[in-house]
């Protein structure tokens, strides 16, 4: 417990008091202290925050397999403080050409088992790589192949792996064994492997080698690329050349909004994060929550989710497919009138709320880092390959794990992976980005820069609501990622809390309200934060409690 606390403990430094020429600190938070790490190292190597997001991504793919990689996708929010440019690099995997709506159902119409969630056909084409290589070369100070070598070692020498590890490897053990590629990496010799042993991974090491030498086409062109696309077509899958030469990265405009001051900067489309989020604080924004008594504020903030969440599954795909009342959702009048809809002693069930388009409901892995430095330039990246070692298919011969981020469609009639629903706006079509909970965020309230972000499928945005709502209550980033959590995401109908998020007095005040309330299994989110406060000249970096994350400050002296 001591070590955690001693891993988490908010690191303060203060600088710029007289001259400091020379020095460049920088504040990270990841999920893996060796990726923390590597990003330091690039940092101390010369590169800058953009450099070392790249440095951080590619060790995550490599020491954290189970939640992000080379065969998935992501969003890397930036701030450059030079141009004061905002831009969201959107690296979400998108469906194969060959990809349809019916590919998940069987003849009559059924969805099929776990097939969009396991094996080959439940991977989309990835988008980590090239978003790697266009972060490095477009934004970067030093080459691609500089950044990618702690990744490169660490794959190469390997690493020790935690519990967390362990946990989600008897998670999806069943799947993993079902390919012997897949099992010949992670398990040793088909065993659980012991804790702390050391997982190498040599035919990773070489794919981040050939990405290091020959960029985009040492992933997407070559025998990398023929490797993936022969294994995939093999187990059943549908990727062809033509998708991996077709893939490309977007640069998009992030979505902005204000509550009570503070500037709310967040992906757009094809993540619902940033949409929801702000139009979740829209709706907040004309209620004094400081003063309102805590089953006031809950329930308020709960009928809030609901009706962001709402819109979520009724308006929200890529928005390089289908038109999305962006405007319309971001507006203040029009939360206006979804506030107007919102009782302080009765909720309104989601069942009441519109949506002809909307199937009912039948019935976590991801990461999260964020960098600042001691100007303002900035990182909130999001990166997933879906559920812990996404579709546990292994493209053999290149140690990379395919996503299983298909699931995110709406593919038929019941609810995803994470309970979510939604319509046509998020329906499988050939080349589209399957709609994200991805939320990587910038917080501003003049003298205080926040970044931060989770994993944590469709929690992922309540999660980031909270904090920003203890941002604006003037907490450290050690609060917000520790925050107790509460989650309402329109369907299920159901308000989902941690263990001990509420108390028992909430609880009553709160089913007495007509809210019906469940304890979640466990405990979710792995929430990274970094912060600067200009007033103080001070950094600082926390690292959520539920992980095994590292939170530094540190640079060159
Ligand atoms: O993009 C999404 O919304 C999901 N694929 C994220 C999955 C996730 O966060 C899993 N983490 N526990």
């Amino acid at each position: 417990m001591l070590k955690k606390y001693a891993v988490t403990l908010i690191l303060f430094i203060t600088f710029w008091s007289g001259s400091h020429a020379g020095t460049f600190k920088v504040a990270i938070a990841s999920a893996h202290p060796l990726a923390t790490d590597a990003g330091l190292e690039i940092i101390r190597k010369g590169g800058n925050v953009f450099d070392a997001a790249v440095a951080v991504s590619a060790a995550l793919a490599v020491v954290e397999p189970t939640g992000s990689g080379l065969g998935g996708g992501g969003y890397w929010l930036l701030h450059r403080e030079i141009d004061a440019l905002d831009t969201l690099i959107d690296g979400r995997e998108k469906a194969p050409l060959a990809a349809h709506k019916a590919m998940f159902l069987d003849k009559k119409g059924n969805a099929v088992p776990n097939l969009s969630l396991d094996g080959a056909l439940a991977a989309a084409i990835p988008g980590l790589p090239a978003a790697l290589v266009h972060l490095s070369e477009k934004y970067g100070r030093l080459p691609l192949s500089e950044s990618l070598r702690p990744a490169i070692r660490y794959a190469q020498n390997g690493f020790a792996v935690g519990n967390k590890y362990l946990k989600l490897l008897k998670f999806r053990a069943e799947v993993l064994k079902k390919y012997p590629q897949t099992a010949k990496i992670f398990f040793t010799d088909g065993e659980f492997p012991k804790a702390y042993s050391i997982l190498r991974q040599a035919d990773l090491a070489n794919t981040l080698n050939r990405l290091a030498i020959a960029g985009r086409a040492g992933f997407y062109n070559g025998d990398i690329a023929d490797k993936l696309v022969n294994t995939v077509r093999k187990a059943g899958g549908i990727w062809t050349q033509e998708d991996l030469d077709n893939y490309q990265i977007v640069e998009r405009k992030p979505v902005t909004g204000d509550y009570h001051g503070i500037k709310i900067t967040s992906a757009a489309p094809s993540s619902s994060g940033g949409i929801v989020l702000i139009e979740a604080l829209n709706i907040l924004s004309d209620y004094d929550l400081q003063h309102a008594d805590a089953i006031t504020q809950k329930h308020l903030i709960t009928e809030a989710m609901r009706r962001a969440y709402h819109d979520r599954a009724l308006y929200l795909g890529d928005s390089d497919f289908i038109d999305i009342p962006v405007k319309r959702l971001l507006s203040k009048d029009y939360a206006a009138g979804l506030r107007s809809s919102i009782r302080s002693d009765k909720t309104l069930p989601s069942a009441l709320l519109s949506g002809d388009d909307l199937p009912q409901p039948e019935g976590t892995h991801t990461t999260h880092f964020s960098i600042i430095d001691d100007t303002g330039n900035r990182v909130a990246a999001t990166l997933s390959i879906n559920f812990p070692f996404g579709s546990g298919f292994v493209a053999e011969g290149t140690g990379v794990l395919l996503n299983d981020e298909m699931d995110d469609f709406v593919s038929h009639k019941g609810a995803n992976g994470y309970g979510l629903v939604g319509g046509t706006a998020n329906a499988i079509v050939p080349g589209k980005r399957m709609l994200s909970s991805m939320t990587p965020t910038f917080l501003e309230d003049g003298p205080r820069i926040a970044v931060l972000g989770t994993p944590g499928g469709s929690r992922i945005i309540s999660m980031v609501l909270l904090a920003a709502l203890d941002f604006a209550q003037g907490n450290t980033p050690e609060s917000w990622v520790n925050l107790p959590r509460f989650h309402h995401q329109f369907m299920p109908d159901v308000l989902e809390y941690e263990q001990n998020a509420l108390t028992d007095a909430e609880l009553a005040g709160l089913v007495a309200r007509g809210h019906q309330t469940q304890e979640a299994r466990y405990r979710y989110g792995d929430m990274q934060a970094a912060m600067l406060d200009k007033t103080t000249h001070t950094l600082s970096a926390a690292s959520d409690r539920r992980g095994e994350g590292r939170a530094v400050v540190g640079g060159l002296e």
